[in-house]
């Protein structure tokens, strides 16, 4: 199994994906539309939406059936990138190698087009799977539970009244990076197992997998905001340390950083290990979330 040519033909499927479930840019008003896909087409990683088509996978389920749940999840993380990067969060200025939305157009822009790619995301769940109401509705809890206030927004929360605080604990940490990010790939894993019709049991180990690669990825992201340059990255490099932002690299230190990360990989590895189906590309897309320079 060759991981870049797997990886590359899911997220050209993600891309039609988006193609298909989003509004074009000359919908009126086309503002606003043209600012959601300016965002969107930026070239992301999109290794949510391809989380969510390789949990499918796992069960048989057709990629095709998984893809409104790809566009799905991309646009709502999306959405959390655009107002991550308004100047009342984060304040920066590149995303995804380009200008942020808000840089781009204009602030209210950027915090309507937010807004409504995290509605439409529960537009394109509710009206894709409408002929399966119990995954409709299975669906929606979960992305809806990931992105609200207990989790996604909740560790947003965190995050942000942390730069303020000196006293930023190595619990008060992981409660940030698991809800501001991993909450969001425990849900893509989870989705996908729901469309595959998973067990009760398959979907545990998937949470647990989802939470551990998670917690792994948003580690390895403040690694690199440490040690890698802007045009890798796609975003400003060193701003976590300026902005006093609470980051596994202020409060752990970078080697330590750099072992917890291994640790949390090697159980979500092991919990994918659990599941069945043909795991091969699961297995290497989450070590590889891991080993990323970007
Ligand atoms: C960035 O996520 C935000 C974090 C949770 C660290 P990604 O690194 O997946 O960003 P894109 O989607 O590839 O731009
Ligand atoms: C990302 O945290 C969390 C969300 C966008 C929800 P960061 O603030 O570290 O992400 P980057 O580094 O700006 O991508
Ligand atoms: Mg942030
Ligand atoms: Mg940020
Ligand atoms: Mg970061």
């Amino acid at each position: 199994m060759d991981l870049a040519t797997e990886l590359a033909r899911r997220a050209a499927l993600v891309e039609t994906g988006l193609a298909r479930f989003v509004p074009e840019a000359s919908v009126r008003p086309d503002r606003l539309h043209s600012a959601m896909r300016y965002s969107l087409e930026a070239g992301g990683k999109r290794l949510r939406p391809v989380l969510v088509l390789a949990a499918a996978e796992l069960f048989s389920a057709p990629p095709e059936d998984a893809l409104a749940a790809a566009a799905a999840v991309e646009c709502l993380h999306t959405y959390s990138l655009i107002h991550d990067d308004l100047p009342c969060l984060d304040n920066d200025d590149l995303r995804r190698g380009r200008p942020t939305a808000h840089r781009a157009f204009d602030e209210a822009t950027a915090l309507l087009a937010g807004d409504a790619l995290l509605t439409h995301a529960f537009v394109i769940l509710t009206t894709a799977y409408a002929d399966r109401p119990a995954l409709a509705h299975a669906l929606t809890r979960e992305l809806a539970d990931a992105a609200g206030s207990r989790r996604l927004i909740g560790g947003q929360m965190e995050d942000v009244l942390a730069e303020k605080r000196a006293d930023v604990s190595p619990a008060d940490l992981d409660f940030i990076h698991l809800n501001k990010t991993a909450a969001m790939i425990e849900a893509s894993l989870v989705m996908g197992g729901l469309i595959g019709g998973a067990s009760a049991p398959a979907l545990d180990s998937l949470r647990a997998a989802g939470r551990a690669t998670g917690l792994a990825f948003q580690i390895v992201d403040d690694i690199l905001d440490a040690t890698a340059d802007t045009a890798t990255l796609g975003k400003t490099a060193g701003k976590d340390a300026r902005a006093g932002k609470a980051t596994y690299v202020r409060i752990h230190g970078l080697e330590a950083s750099r072992r917890i990360a291994r640790e949390h990989t090697a159980a979500a590895l092991s919990s994918i290990d659990r599941l069945p189906g043909d795991r091969a590309f699961l297995l290497a897309l989450i070590a590889s979330m891991a080993a990323r320079a970007s």
